[in-house]
């Protein structure tokens, strides 16, 4: 099969497309003919290295929308020929089960990342992380909703419990992640304020939804959600920027704000003034990827058409070098396909 890959760590120059072995699909496993799969942030974290290794030579492509066309053993044999959408959380369970002494569960993985993912022409997963993509949504839809969907509904609601009412902030407004994020949060009945990084993002993130949005690159972002607020800060703030907006971020958050963080694309050592921290009585919470069940709640929501993820491009896999060069580069707002 024809699979975007590469064989050791750098810049986009290490991606090639080539000829690799078609997978077969393991116990309780299927192989998925792929139609669409999309670019992460991630892809790139993969590909410039990180601390630990990954299979080698590497395929990436952590979403994985397209039709079952191979069952492994085990695998209940109504899935074949099925339009699925792959959650790409493996072993979630393990955040639960890490809990409990002696546990010997396996950490949580993630498709493309620990295993080869679906910049290719077939790719496999387990039974168990199948969803059925209904009839007249598209492929490409799936696959650009699945790894930020789930990221930003869980970040949300299951780490920031927010409520109807509640202000909430998402930075890196135009990002994959955050355009999904933006979209919950109205639908969560939130009052949405959001950063985003020129004139035309500021107008793309309100039509997806925000109701005060901020250019980073024309204003002190942080002094305009103080007074936007009445001074009061925001209830919740959604962030994956990290480093470079750390600070504002604590100065936006009301007495009580909670901040949820899920990424570090700017650099991971935020700077933090500790007593704000315990004065105003601040929470700051981790938030990685989502429950199976919140997948499903995420997808759901996109399959009913109430959230939808801004597509910048739908490229080829031969043009995967080009996607990685894109989302790199900056100005992406959303979501690149890419379609083997
Ligand atoms: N923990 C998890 O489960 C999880 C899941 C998904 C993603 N992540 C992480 O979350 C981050 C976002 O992922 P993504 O795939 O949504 O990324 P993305 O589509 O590349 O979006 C990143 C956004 O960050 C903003 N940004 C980039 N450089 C910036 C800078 N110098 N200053 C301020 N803002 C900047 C930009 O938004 P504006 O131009 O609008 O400001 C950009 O669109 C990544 O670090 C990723 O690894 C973590």
């Amino acid at each position: 099969m024809k699979a975007a890959v590469f064989h050791e760590n750098g810049g986009p120059e290490v991606l090639t497309v080539a000829e690799m072995p078609t997978p077969r699909p393991g116990p309780g496993e299927v192989r998925i003919r792929v139609a669409a799969s999309s670019m992460n942030h991630l892809d790139l974290w993969m590909r410039r290295g990180l601390p630990f290794a990954i299979p080698m030579p590497h395929i990436g492509g952590s979403d994985i929308a397209g039709t079952v066309d191979e069952l492994g053993p085990g695998a209940d044999p109504s899935w074949l020929g099925k339009h699925v959408v792959v959650d790409p959380s493996l072993n979630y369970d393990w955040y639960r089960l890490a809990r409990l002494a002696n546990t010997r569960a396996a950490p949580l993985e993630i498709v493309g990342e620990h295993t080869q993912g679906g910049f290719a022409q077939y790719a496999v997963a387990p039974v168990a992380n199948l969803m059925e993509v209904p009839e007249g949504v598209a492929a490409e839809l799936a696959a650009a909703a699945a790894l930020v969907g789930v990221t930003a509904w869980h970040g949300l609601m299951s780490r920031g419990r927010l409520r109807p009412g509640e202000r909430v902030l998402v930075t890196g407004a135009s990002g994959g992640v955050s355009t999904m994020a933006v979209q919950y949060a109205r639908i969560a009945g939130a009052e949405v304020f959001a950063v985003t990084s020129s004139a035309a993002n500021v107008r793309r993130v309100q039509e997806l939804g925000a109701h005060h949005v901020f250019d980073r690159t024309a204003c002190d972002w942080a002094r305009e959600v103080y007074l936007a607020t009445g001074k009061r800060g925001v209830d919740l703030c959604l962030d994956s920027v990290g480093e470079a907006i750390w600070p504002g971020l604590v100065r936006s958050l009301a007495v009580r704000g909670r901040l949820v963080t899920f990424g570090a694309t700017t650099g991971a050592t935020g700077k933090l003034d500790i007593r704000l921290l315990f004065w105003r009585q601040l929470s700051i919470l981790g938030s990685t990827m989502g429950t199976p069940a919140e997948f499903r709640q995420a997808m759901n929501l996109v399959f009913a058409g109430r959230a939808t993820p801004p597509l910048h491009s739908v490229l080829p896999l031969d043009e995967v070098r080009a996607a990685h060069e894109l989302l790199e580069a900056g100005g992406v707002f959303g979501k690149i396909v890419i379609q083997p």
